[in-house]
């Protein structure tokens, strides 16, 4: 069989060099396009000396017929705003797509314009994206060229919460997500409160309630239960490189015990290769998931009051992990291939 030409474009960032590292490991890829914005002509070994001798290949200039043409499927890790500027170019060769960035997560364009704070300029395109959660829209991804991975946050906040609303077990109207992500989740250019002698040895909530996730995760959510889903978030900052650990406050609709919901999220997830659920009252923890591709969730009830805890790392099922694994869904691969 040939290998599946893959390219990546914006590959300088964080995501990027995750996509690259897992291709390497990936028995069926090939690497055609490292596309960059700067830094074109020098070897991505340059831009990460971690990978000297590994992956020695030129950095090119985002060349859309070339990348195309070059490519069975193309990645992008760019920011929001500049995916929906770029991909709608790539979108008549039919090529396949991975999206990275919140540009076609939204269905609907006034909802992107209220969590980004601008119009959407390829709404168009909104409706031909699957959301790239494997786990909830698997047969989806299998028949699209077109992916929007899921948010870092969204992801593992999503995973939690879809058995119990899958099954009417937590009421909808009342459910709150406390999260803390590492500072990696804010990419490779930090704003003030990312740098290092703001972050270190402190701990802080941002944008409580406010937070460009909101909808997102609301919006899937909501398929989930096939009725509104109405959530508080609130996400911290913790002073750690990498990974997110979410705290889910939710109320039963019945009188179920923890081994109710123990065997519910067993059953469910029994066969997603990616989802683990911890066993008799343990919490999943981040150094658990750390590098990997697994989501760990875990649970507790107190009274009325289901509490489930998720953990995953940001960069990677947030972020490459669950790309690399919407690639394998789309190409037919066995959907564990270079993911650990
Ligand atoms: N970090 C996470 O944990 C995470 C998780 C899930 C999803 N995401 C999403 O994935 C995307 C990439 O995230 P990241 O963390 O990899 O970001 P990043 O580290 O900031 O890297 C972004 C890359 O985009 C390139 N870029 C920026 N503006 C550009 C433009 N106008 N034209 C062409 N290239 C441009 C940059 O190129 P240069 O280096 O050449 O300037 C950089 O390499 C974002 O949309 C982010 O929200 C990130």
């Amino acid at each position: 069989m040939n290998k599946i030409r893959v390219s990546v474009v914006g590959a300088f960032g964080y995501t990027g060099f995750e996509l690259v590292k897992i291709f390497l490991r990936h028995p069926q890829v090939e690497i055609t396009n490292l596309a960059v914005r700067s830094d074109v002509g020098k070897s991505f070994s340059e831009l990460f000396p971690a990978l000297k001798g590994r992956c020695d290949l030129k950095c090119s200039a985002i060349d859309v017929s070339k990348i195309a043409d070059e490519s069975d499927v193309v990645f992008f890790g760019l920011p929001h705003k500049t995916s929906m500027e770029i991909i709608p170019e790539f979108l008549d060769s039919g090529k396949k797509i991975i999206d990275l960035s919140a540009d076609y997560r939204l269905d609907n364009e006034e909802i992107y314009k209220q969590a980004y704070g601008i119009n959407h300029s390829d709404k168009g395109h909104l409706s031909e994206f699957v959301y790239g959660l494997p786990e909830f829209n698997r047969e989806k991804i299998r028949l699209t060229n077109t992916v929007a991975n899921p948010g870092c946050f969204p992801t593992g906040i999503e995973l939690a919460l879809m058995p119990a609303l899958q099954s009417g077990s937590i009421k909808t109207d009342s459910i709150l997500v406390d999260s803390k992500t590492g500072i990696s989740g804010g990419g490779k250019t930090p704003k003030p409160a990312f740098h290092f002698p703001e972050s270190n040895e402190n701990v802080a909530a941002y944008k409580v309630a406010s937070h460009q996730h909101e909808p997102e995760i609301e919006q899937e959510l909501s398929k989930m239960a096939g009725n509104a889903v109405d959530l508080v978030f609130v996400p911290h900052l913790v002073p750690m490189t990498r990974g997110i650990y979410n705290t889910i406050y939710t109320e039963l609709t019945g009188p179920l015990t923890v081994g109710d919901l123990q065997d519910l999220y067993q059953k469910r997830y029994q066969n997603e290769p990616f989802v683990r659920v911890m066993e008799n009252g343990k919490v999943p923890e981040i150094k658990h998931v750390a590098y990997t591709n697994y989501c760990d969730i875990g649970m507790v009830i107190s009274g009325h009051r289901l509490i489930l805890m998720s953990a995953i790392d940001n960069l990677i099922k947030g972020a490459s992990g669950q790309a690399v694994q919407n690639m394998n869904v789309m190409m037919g691969l066995d959907e564990t291939l270079g993911l650990l």
